[in-house]
């Protein structure tokens, strides 16, 4: 294959992709923890994030990149947030770089639950084995890029199952990550 490029417009949106993705709340409404809340949003269904793809062929060596447009909002107290997964394959990690606004990144193994705080410039690395999840908790589109294995593959059913031990929610004082099922592992 020959080598390509994108364009990365500070809105999140790339000039050349190979797949563009919209979550909205009804796609992804296992995620959020509120669940009356889920339901009655349900008839508006909001646009949570829109990804940008742009992926190599699923083979070992390959790299594929992506960005991610994360709305400002809240589902009762919790944040606007990506579904987050596990990499189906293992030893595949991941590096993020944030364009714009703020949020965290969620990170978990085992019962080890960690944050890195998200904003303009800040480059973060996951590594492999740790489920990843994006947070907005500021009031501007949180926008990052993703640069990840191209045969790494998203699991996306373990989270869907049993959720992070941690979630994000707005307090009194600003964003406070609160454990609802705590010292519980996600993947055995
Ligand atoms: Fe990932």
């Amino acid at each position: 294959m020959n080598p390509y490029s994108s364009r990365c417009l500070r809105s999140g949106e790339l000039d050349n992709y190979s797949a563009r993705l919209e979550r909205r709340l009804m796609d992804m409404a296992e995620f959020f923890s509120d669940k009356e809340m889920v339901g009655a949003l349900s008839d508006r269904n909001p646009l949570i994030y829109t990804v940008y793809e742009m992926t190599a062929p699923e083979e070992p060596g390959q790299l594929s990149y992506a960005t991610t447009i994360l709305y400002p909002g809240k589902v009762g107290d919790e944040y606007y947030m990506t579904k987050g997964h596990f990499h189906s394959k293992e030893g595949t990690g991941e590096v993020y770089y944030c364009i714009a606004g703020r949020g965290l990144l969620l990170m978990q193994k085992g019962s080890r639950v960690e944050t890195t705080g998200m904003e303009e410039g800040v480059v973060a690395y996951v590594p492999p084995g740790w489920a990843h999840r994006s947070v907005n908790t500021g009031s501007e589109n949180f926008v990052f890029l993703a640069f990840y294995p191209a045969d790494a593959g998203h699991d996306y059913g373990t989270i869907a199952e049993n959720g992070f031990s941690k979630i994000v929610v707005e307090d009194r004082d600003g964003p406070k990550l609160v454990s609802i099922r705590p010292g519980r592992s996600i993947r055995p």
